[in-house]
Order: structure tokens, then sequence, then C-alpha cells
């Protein structure tokens, strides 16, 4: 009654937006506080003591971290080929079987300027998973590759990766593909994307491009060096590594022998064997670690990812991590996430049932 004179013509199973509902608080004499689902959360690990997100300590405790790499383009432009390869031409001597599994993410060594340097990538190609994660509030991405074939040109899913990119103010570096190709032209592909706002450095802009044969594994090093430059020019990349570990998982599956198995990118912090982890509404003790090549690893510092045996359930992908002190808070803070999924679940359960009942009326 109160909002059809306020000239909101709504039912009581409809939806209103914030403003409103305050609106409506304030006509009541009610004081109304809406609460994003992610203020929830950041309530719920203020009441246990925990900030999440936060590098704690001072400056003097920030140490240089690895960039984090994703690829995105356009379907077909070569975004898992260009995965696989730097995959299979990066591997550590010495390392003989080379990565030996997929685990949603894995490091490389490059160099630049006589120093060796590691470079993660995330290997869930496709922005889906770069969304989810950002959608969870985790921002797990430093570095875009853009990957656009060299003979097709700027396409509709390259556009929607640059603005996912910008969007989320995360430098781009553009990998011209498939220059191996007959009628392939790099030259047009810069000129196509100056339209988006990427300029290419030998045209006076500040975006790098690097032109590549993902099939012939042609300059990917020169890739390699374009992200750390564009690492070292645009970002600040250090954390903590003195403190609990904190970061994001990309990836999670339950697996037949080993139970849920969750890839994590840690991105503060160290994650060792042994701590008590809570990841969305997931929880456990991290039994093993074990890296890309399916090697046991007892430590994980920031941007390393790394899979985690060890969870009760599975979590989702995107679904940010923590580690705590207690095994005990890890359970608590889990079941505190489910029950308030559970909530909301029921919540819209009701509402639908409320407006089937209105149509059958
Ligand atoms: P979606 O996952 O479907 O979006 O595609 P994608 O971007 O992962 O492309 P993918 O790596 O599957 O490559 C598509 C096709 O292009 C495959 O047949 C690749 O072998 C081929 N391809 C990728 N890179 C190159 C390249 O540098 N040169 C040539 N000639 N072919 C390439
Ligand atoms: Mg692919």
């Amino acid at each position: 009654q109160v909002l059809f004179h306020l000239g909101e013509m709504v039912t009581a199973t409809q939806s209103v937006t914030d403003e409103v509902l305050e609106l409506l608080g304030s006509e009541m004499n009610y004081q109304v506080q809406v609460v994003s689902p992610e203020e929830e959360d950041r309530e719920l690990l203020d009441s246990f003591k925990i900030s999440y997100g936060e590098d704690a300590g001072d400056e003097t405790d920030l140490q240089a971290r690895p960039p984090v790499v994703t690829v995105m383009g356009h379907v077909d432009h070569g975004k898992t080929r260009l995965l696989d390869t730097i995959r299979k031409t990066t591997v550590h001597e010495g390392e003989a079987g080379g990565i030996t599994q997929h685990i949603g993410a894995y490091q490389v060594a490059s160099e630049l300027e006589g120093v060796e340097r590691l470079i993660t990538f995330i290997d869930t190609p496709g922005h889906e998973a770069f969304t989810a994660m950002r959608a969870r509030g985790a921002q797990a991405t430093d570095i875009a590759v853009i990957v656009v074939a060299a003979d097709d040109g700027v396409m509709p899913q390259t556009v929607e990766a640059i603005n996912h990119a910008q969007a989320a103010n995360v430098p781009i570096v553009v990998a011209v593909n498939k220059i191996d190709k007959e009628g392939a032209n790099p030259q047009k592909i810069r000129q196509q994307l100056t339209e988006y706002g990427l300029v290419a450095e030998e045209y006076g802009g500040d975006t790098m491009f690097v032109d590549i044969s993902a099939k012939q594994g042609v300059n990917i090093d020169g890739l390699l060096e374009a992200i750390l430059l564009t690492a070292d020019a645009a970002l600040d990349l250090r954390a903590n590594p003195d403190m609990e570990a904190q970061g994001v998982a990309i990836e999670a599956h339950l697996d037949r022998g080993r139970g849920p198995v969750a890839t994590v990118l840690v991105q503060r912090g160290t994650l060792r064997v042994g701590d008590s982890i809570v990841a969305g509404d997931a929880y456990g003790r991290v039994r093993r670690m074990v890296d890309e090549f399916n090697e046991d690893i007892t430590e994980a510092t920031p941007s390393r990812p790394v899979q985690v045996i060890g969870f009760t359930s599975v979590p989702g992908a995107g679904d940010t991590f923590l580690v705590v002190e207690e095994d005990r808070t890890a359970r608590q803070i889990a079941e505190r996430r489910s029950a308030r999924t559970r909530a909301a679940q029921n919540a819209q359960k009701r509402k639908r049932i409320s407006l089937e009942d209105l149509d059958a009326a």
C-alpha cells in the first residue's frame, strides 16, 4: 500500500531496488540497512577478526611476486594452442617429463635482462573464469594476453575480452597469432585495435603487440618478455609472504582416489601442508600439495598455483580461500556461508512458489 502511494506498482512477490526498499523503510519509520553478500561475508570474517584481501604488516614486509596472466580472445584464435606451446617450450631443464598434468594454472620461467623470472599462467582460457573470479571479488589476474588471429582479425569476442580487461583495469598485451598463415596481416590488427584504445608502441602508444605463431612456436620468448616488461612498467607486484595464505580457487573437482582436489592461486602469504583452510563454503586441512609437475611441495608463496588435497567438499571455481589458525574456525566460516546460501535458495524457492500460486489464481 505504501509503495502504491509512492507510485511504485509492485506486488508482494516482486523484487524492488535497494533505493525503493530504503524509501519504504523511511516512510514506515524503519531504518533499513541493505547489505550486499560481499559486505555480509566481510562482516562474517570480521567476527573472527580476519581480514581478507589485504597484506598484513608493513611496506617492508612486501616482496616482489610473479605476474599472473590470463589468456583471452575470440574462438579459434589459438588460446589453447598458445598455452600448450608456452608449457612445452619453457619446461625447465632437468624436469625431463615436462609439465605432466593440467592443474588449471602453471608457472614458467623466462629471462629478462639476464635475470630469470617467473610468470604464472591461468590455464582456463576464456573470460568465464575471469568473470567468475571478478564476480566473487577476487581479482586473480594482473595482465591479460589478448590473442588475435592475424588471418581473421578483430572479432566480437576479441572486443568483449578487451572490455573485460579494461573494466578490471588490467593491462593488456596483444598476441597477434597465426602469423605463419597465408593472408596473415599483423599490421591490420594493430590498426583495428587503435579503435579500442590499444595503440602499439611502434605507433606511439603504450600497448605491446607481439607477433607469434603458437603452432610453430615462433616468438614465444618475445611474448613472455613483453609480459614481464608490461608488468614492470605498469604494475607494482608485491605481496607479503609472511602471513597466513589467502587467494582464490581456480578450479576444483572430485577425484575418485584423492577426494576433493582444488587448484588454488596463492595471492598473499604462504600456504603450507597442515594449514587449516576455507574456500567458499568448503573447508579442510591441507593434507598434500602438488605442483604442475605432479611433485609434492610443502610451501606455496604468492602467485604460485598449487593443487590442494584435503578439503572435505569441493570449493567453487572463483571462490576465495584463506588460511585460519584453527580447524574449528575454518569449519564455522564454511558452515555459516553454506547456511546463508541455503537461506537464499529457500527464499528464491518461496518466491517462485508464490508466483506460481499467483498464476494459478
Ligand atoms: P576456443 O577454445 O574454441 O575458443 O579456441 P582457441 O582460441 O583455444 O583456439 P585453439 O588453440 O583451439 O586453436 C584453433 C585452431 O587454430 C587449431 O586448429 C589450432 O591448431 C590452430 N592454430 C592455433 N594457433 C595457430 C598458429 O599460430 N598458426 C596456425 N596455422 N594455426 C594455429
Ligand atoms: Mg581453447
